[in-house]
């Protein structure tokens, strides 16, 4: 046997040998690195004589494309193995339950827009939405709410406009089509009645945006208005559905709520809402027939006859009651949480410790809080 033939065989048996990609490699490397028995057989090309040269070059190189082939191919196989192995360790049956594995948790947030949606829409309430970006014409002008009046001052806007002080916008359509980041979810009310036509009942929970910042108030916070236009609608309605989503909500009949006289520009007359709580050892607990104090919870009333017209419909025959409530703060006095801005802090100890199971679907037999 000459030099090449058992060299060829030895190699060829070491390649075929070969059980995993690291084995493959160490056997590529002897094979055809520069320390290999092949490299050199390969030098003595150099010292040949011109004819025993041309005779050997073709069988030594020959021999080296043989070889590198054969480890090639075997480690396509041994990759191809390793894939195999991988997927069948790591395959998933989408059929299967979602086990303890699961790692997500429902933001609080999420889980009271939930329980809100679900008692409304026991209710006839359906959920309506708007954009967050909002003209200044739905966010305030149509809400009854001029350019020179002082409650614009009370809501801390955040104006978007490039290129200029949005506060200070030429003409009166350039004030009215600038853009903001709504301050409230009552714009919801103008596009609801101008998109589509009375009876209107409808909640819309969402995200506003006002330029405050401490323990109770973050930049960003969430709020759900509530809708109803109708024929013959009175506060007696607007009183009853609140009482009835506060219950629910808390999920206690003894819930009593008081409203407060109060001033809105698109609402006439209006109410804040008070819920009574009772103390316990110092502890505050939402209800109790005889309350200990009252918590402010929501502004509302009677939507003001400018704003029905401003959206094209008759005062005289349509009336309708507004409400418009922080759902931070609803989850706050429900689940116990008394700092807001660790709501939005995106901590994972915080989001497992208040978050919910991604699986408890808020329900008016279980229980909206379950
Ligand atoms: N938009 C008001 C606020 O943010 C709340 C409200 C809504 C009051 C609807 C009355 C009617 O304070």
């Amino acid at each position: 046997m000459t030099d090449l033939d058992s060299i060829r065989a030895t190699l060829l048996a070491e390649a075929a040998a070969a059980d995993s990609l690291d084995t493959i490699e160490a056997v590529r490397v002897k094979a055809l690195g520069k320390q290999s028995g092949i490299a050199a057989l390969m030098k003595t090309l150099g010292g040949m004589a011109p004819d025993e040269r041309q005779r050997q070059a073709p069988l030594i190189q020959g021999l080296r494309t043989e070889v590198s082939d054969a480890i090639a191919a075997r480690k396509v196989a041994l990759e191809a193995a390793a894939l195999d192995a991988r997927l069948a360790a790591e395959r998933v049956d989408m059929t299967l339950p979602v086990g303890t594995g699961a790692q997500g948790s429902i933001h609080p947030v999420s889980q009271v827009m939930d329980e809100l949606a679900e008692i409304f829409a026991d209710l006839g309430f359906a959920v309506a939405t708007g954009p967050e970006i909002e003209t200044d014409w739905h966010n305030f002008t149509a809400l009854n709410i001029p350019e020179s009046h002082p409650a614009r001052a009370m809501h801390d806007t955040f104006y978007l406009r490039e290129g200029q002080n949005a506060k200070q916008a030429g003409t009166a359509d350039e004030r009215e089509t600038r853009t903001l980041l709504r301050t409230h979810t009552s714009p919801v009310q103008i596009r609801t009645m101008l998109s589509s036509s009375p009876p209107i009942r409808i909640i819309a929970p969402g995200r506003t945006y006002r330029s405050d910042s401490d323990a109770t108030h973050t930049p960003m916070f969430h709020q759900v208005e509530g809708l109803v236009i109708d024929r013959g609608i009175h506060m007696g309605h607007l009183k009853w559905t609140l009482e009835t989503f506060v219950r629910a909500y808390f999920e206690r009949d003894d819930i009593v709520l008081r409203l407060r006289p109060s001033y809105f520009p698109f609402t006439e007359p209006s109410a804040e809402v008070d819920v009574g709580y009772t103390l316990d050892k110092g502890r505050r607990t939402i209800g109790g027939a005889t309350p200990d104090g009252w918590m402010e919870i929501l502004g509302s009333g009677m939507v003001h006859p400018k704003v029905i017209a401003a959206c094209g419909l008759d005062p005289a025959e349509w009336q309708g009651f507004a409400f418009g409530c922080g759902i931070d703060r609803l989850a706050m006095l429900k689940y116990g949480m008394d700092d807001l801005r660790a709501f939005f802090d995106g901590d994972l100890r915080w989001l497992r410790h208040y978050g919910f199971a991604a699986l408890d679907v808020p329900t008016l037999s279980g229980g909206v809080g379950a």
